[in-house]
């Protein structure tokens, strides 16, 4: 006794779309993706050009403004941004009520959220100075907050932001220096660590980006709706990819094994898949990963590590190149699989590897936000294809 389908003509007419694989759900002037092609452009500029000849705060300004800045523009985003690196110091505070082993995602969905109830000047969404706030106090104190759940986790002072240091170079300063020492950040890691924050920085209607518009519709406050993009982002088959692809490596653990994983991969019955590789867009090599990969290599030969997983890695890249299965379903290695290795080489623990994901893909998800804010756009509200019983009378507990 299912529902009677005609009676949804009365509902009006809608498209049945799971997993929204062919349904635009937005307008949107900030990202082109061309899945086929492998092609990826903020702003009409090619995802390669903008990681080999831009850097992070200039790309979040292209998304931000459709353009890309002027020198003075550029100079004084980098000096606001710079200068809104701290955090209230009661955030502080809210640390010590997490349990030292909490993953850090979880710390960063609960700070992240909770920065709207401490910066009440900035949330009225109508605003446009108020979104403009919003956004560069989010861009700016996401690594501090980064940081710190990591140092939390550690049992380690925090450590505070530099005024004089770059983006990249001061979440690293802010990760691996101690009170007693300074940590020297090589300028090959700050770049690495800068490509990986670009290459993630937008991504158009993916899972986070679109929980980030669905819950912006409502006209929920900025920090609110990043929170939930970071918990969207938390997931294997999104940001936690990364982080699931380590745990992978380590699964393995050596090259001997990997032809037992290929196979389970490649059984239908097993739901085992390999970490790291297809996507839902590119049906070709993802651009990112292609410029990931090259970072890797230079990452890998300045720090001079010779970590049997990266063998692992480098011997699963090669299968899916080769292998008939890999080839027809064009399941390429990903930009996370790379991000994932050179995250490791720096010495950054696995359960960091997806918050440095949300750090980099912050700038997207504002972007759309205000996008979807400044367009007046209607709340998001999906429909459904009911597939539950056709009314009944209520049962009486004594009669069931
Ligand atoms: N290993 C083995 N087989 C795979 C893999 C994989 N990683 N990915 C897809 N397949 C197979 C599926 O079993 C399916 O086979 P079938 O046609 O015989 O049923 C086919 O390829 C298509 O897979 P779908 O799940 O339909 O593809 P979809 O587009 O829905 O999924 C996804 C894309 C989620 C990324 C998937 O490839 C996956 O789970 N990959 C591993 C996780 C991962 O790396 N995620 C990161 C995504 S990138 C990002 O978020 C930045």
């Amino acid at each position: 006794d299912v529902v009677d389908v005609s009676a949804l003509t009365s509902q009006g007419m809608f498209t049945y779309d799971p997993g929204f694989v062919s349904t635009a759900a937005c307008e949107s002037k900030i990202t082109y993706i061309d899945g086929g092609q492998g092609i990826l452009l903020h702003g009409g500029y090619p995802i390669d050009e903008l990681a080999e000849h831009s850097d992070y705060l200039e790309t979040c300004w292209l998304l931000w403004n459709g353009e890309l800045p002027t020198k003075e523009e550029k100079e004084r985003f980098i000096e606001l941004v710079t200068h809104h690196t701290m955090v209230h110091d009661q955030l502080s505070a809210f640390f010590k009520g997490f349990r030292r082993d909490a993953h850090p995602m979880a710390i960063m969905c609960g700070v992240v959220g909770a920065l709207s109830a401490f910066y009440h000047d900035s949330l009225d969404i109508t605003s446009d100075k108020h979104r403009q706030k919003s956004a560069i106090r989010l861009i700016a104190k996401m690594p501090t907050i980064a940081a710190m759940a990591y140092k939390f986790s550690i049992g380690q002072p925090f450590i505070y932001p530099r005024n004089d240091l770059g983006y990249a170079e001061n979440f690293l300063h802010m990760m691996f220096s101690t009170p007693c020492e300074d940590y020297k950040v090589s300028p090959v890691l700050a770049d690495a660590m800068d490509k990986i924050f670009i290459l993630h920085a937008d991504h158009e209607q993916n899972a986070s980006t679109s929980t980030v518009r669905l819950s912006g519709s409502t006209g929920a406050n900025p920090f609110a709706c990043i929170s939930a993009g970071i918990a969207a982002l938390w997931g294997p088959s999104h940001g936690g990819a990364n982080e699931a692809v380590l745990n992978m490596l380590e699964e393995i653990g050596d090259v001997s094994r990997i032809d037992e994983f290929v196979a389970k991969a490649k059984d239908k019955n097993d739901p085992f898949r390999l970490m790291g590789f297809g996507h839902r867009v590119y049906k070709n090599f993802d651009p990112r990963a292609k410029v990931m990969k090259s970072a890797a290599d230079d990452v890998l030969a300045e720090l001079g590590v010779n970590d049997p997983l990266l063998a692992v890695a480098k011997r699963l890249e090669e299968i899916a190149l080769e292998d008939p299965y890999f080839k027809e379903k064009k399941l390429y290695p990903n930009v996370d699989f790379y991000s994932g290795i050179i995250l490791k080489a720096m010495g950054i623990p696995t359960s960091m590897f997806t918050v440095i994901f949300a750090l980099g893909r912050t700038p997207g998800w504002i972007a759309h936000w205000n996008e979807m804010i400044a367009a007046n756009s209607k709340i998001g509200r999906p429909r459904q294809l009911y597939t539950g019983p056709a009314q009944r009378k209520f049962v009486p507990l004594d009669q069931r």
